[in-house]
């Protein structure tokens, strides 16, 4: 068994920018499962698939093979032998991975995937349900979050730099409703493990958050 960082929280509470850190501090891999429900949301607007159709859905999960591989260190996700991994934030690709990731079928489908990652080799994996569904036994778990203000003008920024033009008002509400979504499914929602620390990083900076985990793990 590899030793496992376990890292859930909310959309834009910089998850996957503080794990992708502590992996190289720590020599972990950084395995990014929120990118295998994007990757299976390809498949699905692909397919001429509206997020409703649960049906179409389910049915589609049958022909996806989502796969990841790590060229440099970096994880890639592959959709039936295809790198797909520039078009997985995409926005349309978001709201559909949120919206398709409480269908039951979407994660069993990715479940077994994450789990054999993790028991190989040493990861730090973040999500919404690692500490309390894909490795309860994790040795670390850790709950990160920040204020919906924060993480709005985080994305803001982001969208900013990368010259997309953008609405801070919208963005606010898209991670309002997607937090609601994760939160209260029913399958497997987004909340802090009981026996996970709560990290939240709306005061702190980068590698203050970074220090504060890698102090975490062995
Ligand atoms: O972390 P992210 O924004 O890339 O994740 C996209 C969506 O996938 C998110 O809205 C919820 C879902 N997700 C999930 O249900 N469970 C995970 N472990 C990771 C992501």
């Amino acid at each position: 068994m590899g030793y496992n960082v376990a890292i859930d929280g909310p959309a834009g509470a910089g998850k996957s920018t503080i794990a992708k850190l502590v992996a190289k501090k720590k020599g972990y891999i950084y395995v990014d499962t929120g990118a295998m429900y994007r990757g299976l949301a390809i498949h699905f607007l692909d397919q001429g698939i509206h997020a409703q159709e649960t049906d179409k859905v389910i049915k589609a999960c049958q022909n996806a093979q989502v796969t990841i591989r790590y060229e440099e260190g970096v994880q890639q996700v592959y959709l039936n032998g295809k790198n797909i991994t520039s078009r997985l934030r995409e926005e349309e690709v978001g709201n559909m991975a949120s919206v398709t990731s409480a269908i039951p079928e979407v994660r069993a489908k990715l479940l077994e995937l994450q789990q054999n990652l993790a028991h190989t080799q040493d990861v730090i994996m973040d999500g919404r349900d690692i500490g309390t569904c894909v490795l309860p036994n994790a040795d670390v778990k850790v709950f990160l979050t920040a204020s919906v203000e924060t993480r709005a003008k985080r994305r803001y920024q982001e969208l900013q730099e990368k010259g997309i033009a953008c609405d801070l008002e919208e963005i606010k509400s898209d991670i309002q409703e997607r937090d609601h979504r994760d939160m209260t499914r029913e399958i497997a929602p987004l909340k802090q493990a009981e026996d996970a620390y709560l990290v939240d990083s709306s005061d702190m900076t980068i590698d203050e958050v970074v220090d504060a985990i890698v102090e975490l793990c062995k």
